[in-house]
Formats: structure tokens, C-alpha cells, sequence
């Protein structure tokens, strides 16, 4: 999704795919072939051994990748962006809620997990008693799409996590049950000469632990919410040092008042270090993407502006399909929402995988809904809702 972007301002991708034909590399020509993971790859994909030209810097659209390398590349010279001090915030769930908290960022009450056993239940236990009865365990490191993620209400909830962390597994951590309204999230770039920029707040809807559905902006925040919600964004990538597209993902809270309406405000959940879904709704609906401005801010380059250019857009993600090809739906879909942005990765289908999103932008948020939400379920072969924006919200 950062190639159009990039053929824009005429800068040359090269990118390390994890098989020939895998998504990227149906659109980006220079695109070897290696894992994320392999050394001799990754050197080779910023100095090719065939005389092409070294790379400028190396970015990610995954936190997969081997830091102790990227700290090597950046002594021997290359810029590596977001650098492997801040990617670590990204890449391990502990090393995250130990730097927010000292930077003072909202988080939900939390504590790591000691590798041994019966210490990780003893704590366990102690935690949930403090937090009245439920909590959340997680993996340190390798969790995504709810993958690493489980709701325990008691110790025995977690035996068999706690027996894989001390056998070499990934280190757990707790925190407590966020009882909220629903999840935002703000996305920020940094270039390393410091300027920042914040899209609006959005609204991310997920279903089995998976984003569904963006809207932008969420809906119901007063000016004041939205501005701290930014503001937490920005002390996050500048605490962190992050260059690049940052994601911050939030919980948000509904505080009683005496007098007046109840106050809203976000708890952290997590933070991506690169492009997110949670952004997508940028590439339409706003006149600078998240993929174009993360091409700027890890070049250093000046960014570009995050106002929207519609009053609402809402972003919907495909999730399988029972077609055997996305692409047979586009008849159907493009003559039945021809405002609609549709964008194919290009991926074999298969249950539950993220295969692509839909956006459109409008000024009616239920019509805008209604529309984006629609294009969807035929893409995944699946009938035209006759009000999709009721059976599957929040569920
Ligand atoms: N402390 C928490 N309280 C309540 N729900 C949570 C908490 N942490 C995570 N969740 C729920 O689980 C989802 C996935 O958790 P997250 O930490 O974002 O992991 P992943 O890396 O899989 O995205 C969140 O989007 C949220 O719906
Ligand atoms: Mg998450």
C-alpha cells in the first residue's frame, strides 16, 4: 500500500517479501525473496551484491524483525527507521507498559508475570483479588489480531501460559480488565528532525479480537477529548523517539460527574510502529496518507497534511470470503457503490484473513456506513445487508 505513494514522489521501494507473489511483491518490481528474520537477507537488501544501488534507510510494515541486526546496520551506517530503541516499545508488550508508565501515560494497572510457575500464579492471583475479580493476560511478544490475549478470572485461567513462559515461551504479562466504551486510536508521524503530525481520533469496531471497522472521526468526541487524546499520540512518539507512522491504540473511559455530562477519557492498549489498520481510512479520506507520510517521515522529509477531505469516511475491513476470488465480486460491487474505494491485497483466501478494505467518505456517517459496510459483505460473498449497520456493530 506505500508503492502508489511512493511511485508518486519517486522513490524507489525495495522490498523483502516472504514468498514470490505475496502481496507486496504483485506491485513492488524490486522484491527479493527471504525472511524477515535472516541476516544475510536483510544485508543484502540494503547493499545488493549485484551492484544496485544501497538503500537510503530501512523501514518495516511488521515489528518481526531482529533488533540486535538493526543496531549492527545502524553502526556500519544506515538509517533505520523507526531505530530498533523505539521498534522494542512495539515488539514486547512489557518493555511498553514499563517505558508509559515511567513517561506518565495513561494505562490500565498492570504487572509482569515471573517466569516461575507458581511465582506467575501467586501474582496472578494477588493482581486479581486488587482488581476485583478479572483480568487480562498476555503474551509479552509475538501476539496480534487478539492472538496472545485471553480473559482469565482465575489463576488456573492461565496454567497452561505459565507453563509455556517458563519453558522458554514468551514472558506474560497482566493488566486489568478496562471496562470500555469503546476503542479509538490515534496515529501520529515523527521524522527524525522532530516534526509531528496527528490524523483524527478515530473509532476502531473489533469483532473476535480483530479490527472490522473504522470510522473517522469517531464519532462524539468534543474538541477537548480529541486534542488529549492527540496529545497523549504525541508524547508517546516523542518520549519513544519514534520515526515514522506510530499507531496508538486506546481504550476509552466514561467518567461519572456530578454536574454535566459524563467526561471521557483513553487508557493506552498498545502501539504498532509502522502503518496500521487503523489507518487505512487515510489513503481516501485524507489529503495525506498514512503510507505516503510514513515514506516522509523515515526520509525526513517535510509531512504533509492530515486534515480529512470528507466529514466522515469509514473503513471496512474483508475478513475470508467465500468466493474463490475477491476479484469476482468487483463487478457487482463497483456497480452497486461506485464511490466506494476498493483495495484487493492480492492474497489467496482463506477463514477470518484480512484480504481487503473498503472505504468511502461522505457526509451522512449511517449513509457513509451503510455504503462501505455493504461493499464489504459482497466482497465476501455475501448478500447485500439490507441495513448493514445494525446486525454487526459492536459485536
Ligand atoms: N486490558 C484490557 N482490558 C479489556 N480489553 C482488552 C485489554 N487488553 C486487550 N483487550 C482487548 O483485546 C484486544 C486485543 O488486545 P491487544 O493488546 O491489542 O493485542 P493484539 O496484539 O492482539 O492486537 C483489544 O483490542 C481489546 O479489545
Ligand atoms: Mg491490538
Amino acid at each position: 500500500m506505500m508503492a502508489p505513494a511512493a511511485g508518486e514522489l519517486g522513490v524507489h521501494l525495495r522490498v523483502l517479501v516472504e514468498a514470490p507473489g505475496s502481496s507486496a511483491a504483485q506491485v513492488v518490481t524490486d522484491a527479493p525473496v527471504g525472511a524477515a528474520a535472516d541476516e544475510a537477507a536483510i544485508r543484502d537488501l540494503i547493499t545488493p551484491s549485484d551492484g544496485r544501488a544501497p538503500a537510503d534507510v530501512l523501514t518495516f510494515e511488521h515489528e518481526h524483525v531482529p533488533n540486535d541486526l538493526l543496531t549492527d546496520l545502524i553502526e556500519h551506517g544506515t538509517p533505520v527507521r523507526p531505530a530498533p530503541h523505539a521498534l522494542v516499545q512495539a515488539q514486547d508488550k512489557i518493555v511498553m507498559r514499563r517505558r508509559l508508565t515511567e513517561l506518565g501515560a495513561p494505562c490500565p494497572r498492570w504487572a509482569p508475570l515471573p517466569l516461575d510457575p507458581e511465582q506467575g500464579r501467586a501474582t496472578l492471583a494477588a493482581f486479581l483479588d486488587e482488581v476485583g475479580g478479572q483480568a487480562v493476560v498476555k503474551t509479552s511478544r509475538g501476539g496480534y489480531d487478539g492472538k496472545g490475549v485471553r480473559v482469565v478470572s482465575s489463576a488456573d485461567d492461565a496454567t497452561d501460559w505459565l507453563v509455556a513462559a517458563a519453558a522458554g515461551g514468551p514472558q506474560l504479562l497482566v493488566e486489568e480488565k478496562v471496562p470500555f466504551t469503546r476503542e479509538l486510536a490515534v496515529l501520529v508521524a515523527r521524522r527524525p528532525s522532530g516534526e509531528v503530525r496527528t490524523w483524527p481520533v478515530v473509532e476502531s469496531i473489533q469483532r473476535d479480537g480483530v479490527c472490522a471497522e473504522v470510522v473517522a472521526p469517531a464519532p462524539d468526541l468534543s474538541d477537548d477529548e480529541a486534542r488529549r487524546a492527540r496529545q497523549v499520540a504525541v508524547e508517546i512518539a516523542e518520549g519513544l523517539d519514534v520515526t515514522g507512522v506510530l499507531a496508538v491504540e486506546m481504550f476509552e473511559l466514561l467518567d461519572g460527574s456530578a454536574d454535566g455530562p459524563p467526561v471521557r477519557r483513553v487508557l493506552v492498549n498498545e502501539l504498532a510502529m509502522r502503518p496500521h489498520n487503523s489507518g487505512h481510512w487515510t489513503i481516501d479520506g485524507s489529503v495525506t496518507s498514512q503510507f505516503e507520510q510514513h515514506l516522509r517521515a523515515v526520509l525526513d522529509l517535510p509531512l504533509g497534511d492530515t486534515a480529512p477531505t470528507a466529514p466522515w469516511t469509514v473503513m471496512a475491513n474483508v475478513l475470508g470470503s467465500s468466493l474463490p476470488a475477491l476479484t469476482d465480486a468487483l463487478p457487482e460491487v463497483l456497480g452497486a457503490f461506485p464511490d466506494a474505494r476498493v483495495n484487493l491485497y492480492g492474497k489467496d483466501v482463506r477463514p477470518g484473513r484480512k484480504l481487503a478494505h473498503v472505504n468511502v467518505s461522505g457526509q451522512d456517517l449511517g449513509e457513509v456506513r451503510r455504503r462501505a459496510l455493504g461493499a464489504a459483505a459482497l466482497l465476501r460473498g455475501e448478500p447485500l445487508p439490507t441495513d448493514p449497520t445494525t446486525d454487526e456493530t459492536k459485536a
